[in-house]
């Protein structure tokens, strides 16, 4: 059996890839404890990919008790190289309108008290990665140039601000989030792309706008609102997820 090159991690409403045509699951326990959920195995875009369903198969786990390293750690261990994760966000910056594709290239991490490393026990020595480019260059511009070829509007360059959830934000830390300089707003960027980072697994995100960010419109948000504009666009990320991935070759 051939080894799935291609990771995608899916948010919210993005539990099941009804376009990957499936071959098998595989339940995997990691030595940091259980993954959000069994890997679905299959074909997209010509390539094996294996779908993680980042909220559990039921969405039913909330982004801080999320286990990141079981999720980052299986994925590396059978073979993975690409990780593509797909994530549900608010719009800060004016452009950024519900519906709207983003592809972040940095990150401010707000979050705090989950696991955020791999190099913690038993270590020989202590290990910084580097993480100037939070985001593989080469994954995003595969995912840039997908969205151009599909005529998809998507935003190609943003900083994603890493909130702890699973409250949203008040409108005070919306515009402190803002000065800060960040664009979107979502709880499940870190510590993910820092641990994938660790695995040496290329990693980027399709950030998929479902709301605009706490005051930036009036009137409360809803996850009804949120789960209707998702529903809406997630045509637009399977074909561009296709399209991306078509383009993948191992390393
Ligand atoms: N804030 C944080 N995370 C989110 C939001 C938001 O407004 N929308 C979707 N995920």
């Amino acid at each position: 059996m051939n080894r799935p090159l291609i990771a995608i991690i899916g948010g919210t409403s993005f539990t099941t890839l009804d376009t990957l045509k499936i071959t098998h699951r595989e339940t995997l326990s990691t030595p940091y404890g259980e993954p959000s959920s069994p890997l679905i195995h299959g074909e997209l875009g010509g390539q094996n990919v294996v779908f993680l369903a980042r909220h559990g198969q039921h969405h039913t786990l909330p982004p801080h008790r999320i286990n990141y390293r079981a999720n980052l750690w299986v994925l590396h261990h059978i073979g993975v190289q690409w990780v593509v994760a797909v994530a549900a966000v608010g719009g800060i910056r004016a452009d950024m309108e519900p519906g709207v594709l983003a592809f972040p290239d940095q990150i401010v991490d707000y979050t705090w008290g989950r696991h955020t490393t791999f190099f913690e026990d038993n270590l020989s020595h202590v290990t910084h990665i580097d993480f100037t480019e939070p985001y593989c260059p080469e994954l995003r511009e595969r995912l840039i140039q997908a969205a151009r070829t599909l005529g998809i509007m998507a935003r190609e360059s943003c900083t994603y601000a890493a909130t702890q959830g699973p409250r949203l934000e008040t409108a005070a830390e919306i515009r402190r989030l803002e000065r800060d300089g960040c664009d979107i707003v979502g709880m499940t960027g870190m510590p993910e792309a820092a641990l994938a980072r660790e695995l040496g697994l290329r990693y980027a995100a399709c950030a998929v706008v479902a709301n605009w960010a706490a005051g930036k419109a009036f009137g409360v948000i809803t996850m009804a609102e949120i789960e209707r504009t998702l529903a809406s666009s997630m045509i637009k990320v399977k074909d561009l997820l296709a399209q991306a991935i078509a383009t993948l070759e191992p390393k």
